[in-house]
C-alpha cells in the first residue's frame, strides 16, 4: 500500500525491532511505532495497535523472530503472544511458522519474512479470483477492516475491490461502521480514501435495508477462522449482514487466505470468541474539534455493557470463500480441496 506516496505495510522487522502503524489513531493520525520486547508486542497486539487476522500473524512471527534475538525463552514467548488474542487462528500460524524453523534468531527472522511474504501474495491472489466476481459498477458492502491494515497489504475483503478498481471497473463501497471500535468508520473508510474508491460509511443496521432496496449487489467481508466445516468467524455484526444478504438473495463471499482455515476446529461453536472490554461499547473515541482525541461515554453511567468481538456465520449461508488458490465453496469436500490446491496461481 501507498501512503503519502511511500510503500508500507501495517507491521515490519527494522534493525532489532518489530515497526508497526499504529491503527489506533486513524483515521485522523498516520503514524509508526515500534516493540522491542514480546511484552510490547504483545501489548501492541492486545491493546489493538495492531489488529487484523493475517496481520496479527505477522506481528507474532516477527516477536518470535525478537525473542530469539533478545535471548528470551522462546516457549514463554510463544505462550505470551499466543494468549494476546483467541480468536484469529492466524495468530497460532504465525507464531508456528517461526517456531517451525531452527532455533537461531536469523533463521526465525527469515522463517517472519517468508510468512509475511506469503501472507502478501495471498492477498493479491485473494484480489485477483475475487475481482471477477465484480461487474463495472458493482456495489459491494464489507464490514469492518479486512483491508491493508489487516492483512499486511491489499487486504482479503478488499483486494477484490482494489483489483478491480485498478482494472477500470469502477467498484462502489457501502462501508460498514463496525460497532464498537469502528474499524470500517476509521480505517477502511480511510483506504477507500487513499485508494480513490468511491464509498458510503452507513450505520452497520443499515445494512439490511440497502440490501432490501436492491442497492447492494454483493457481500464480501473477511475471516478470522474458518472451521472444518465453513462456520466463519468475523468481527462482531458480519452474521448480520449474512442473515440479510440470504433474505433477500444476494450473495455472501468470505474472502481469507488459507492460514485462516483451522482443520482442528470442527465447527462454529467451537470457536473461541473473545469477549472485550465493556468500556468499548460504552464509549466512544474520536476527534474533538480543537484536534484532540477525546473519549465520550454514551449510555447512562448505571448501564453496563457485554462486548463479544466477533460472531459466527453458519457456513449454510455462505456463497463461498475468495482464496489464493481460488473461489471455493463453503463445504468441508471444498475446503480440503482448496488446501491441495497450488497457492497463488
Ligand atoms: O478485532 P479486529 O479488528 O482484529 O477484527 C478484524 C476482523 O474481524 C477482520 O475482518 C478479520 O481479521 C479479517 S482481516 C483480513
Amino acid at each position: 500500500m501507498k501512503v503519502n506516496g511511500k510503500d508500507y505495510r501495517a507491521v515490519w522487522w527494522e534493525e532489532g525491532v518489530v515497526g508497526f502503524i499504529d491503527q489506533r489513531l486513524l483515521p485522523h493520525r498516520f503514524e509508526s511505532a515500534s516493540a522491542d520486547t514480546v511484552a510490547r508486542v504483545a501489548d501492541a497486539i492486545s491493546g489493538m495497535a495492531v489488529r487484523g487476522a493475517p496481520t496479527i500473524g505477522v506481528m507474532g512471527a516477527y516477536g518470535m523472530a525478537l525473542a530469539a534475538f533478545n535471548g528470551d525463552s522462546l516457549s514463554s514467548a510463544y505462550d505470551e503472544l499466543l494468549a494476546t488474542r483467541p480468536t484469529a487462528i492466524n495468530l497460532k500460524v504465525g507464531l508456528d511458522a517461526v517456531m517451525s524453523a531452527a532455533p537461531d534468531a536469523g533463521s526465525m527472522l527469515s522463517a517472519a519474512g517468508a510468512h509475511d511474504d506469503a501472507e502478501v501474495a495471498a492477498a493479491r491472489a485473494i484480489g485477483r479470483h475475487g475481482g471477477g466476481l465484480l461487474a463495472h459498477g458493482s456495489r459491494v458492502l464489507t464490514h469492518c477492516n479486512a483491508g491493508w491494515m489487516a492483512a499486511q497489504d491489499w487486504g482479503t475483503a478488499t483486494s477484490p475491490i482494489y483489483t478491480a478498481a485498478r482494472e477500470g471497473m469502477s467498484p462502489f463501497v457501502w462501508v460498514s461502521e463496525t460497532r464498537p471500535r469502528l474499524q470500517g468508520a476509521r480505517i477502511t473508510a480511510w483506504e477507500m480514501v487513499n485508494e480513490g474508491i468511491d464509498h458510503r460509511l452507513i450505520a452497520d443496521g443499515a445494512g439490511a435495508e440497502l440490501m432490501r432496496q436492491r442497492r447492494v449487489d454483493i457481500v464480501i467481508a473477511g475471516a478470522d477462522r474458518i472451521a472444518a466445516n465453513g462456520d466463519t468467524a468475523n468481527k462482531i455484526g458480519t452474521y448480520s449482514h449474512a442473515l440479510a444478504a440470504r433474505a433477500n438473495g444476494i450473495p455472501f463471499y468470505i474472502a481469507a487466505p488459507l492460514t485462516t482455515f483451522d482443520a482442528g476446529t470442527p465447527d462454529g461453536d467451537s470457536i473461541p470468541i473473545e469477549e472485550r472490554s465493556e468500556d468499548e461499547v460504552l464509549f466512544v473515541e474520536g476527534l474533538n474539534d480543537g484536534g484532540e482525541f477525546q473519549r465520550v461515554r454514551i449510555p447512562p453511567r448505571e448501564s453496563r455493557g457485554i462486548n463479544p468481538a466477533f460472531d459466527v456465520t453458519p457456513a449454510a449461508l455462505i456463497t463461498g470463500f475468495i482464496t489464493e488458490a481460488g473461489i471455493i465453496p463453503a463445504t468441508p469436500g471444498g475446503i480440503a480441496d482448496a488446501k491441495e490446491r497450488p497457492k497463488h496461481s
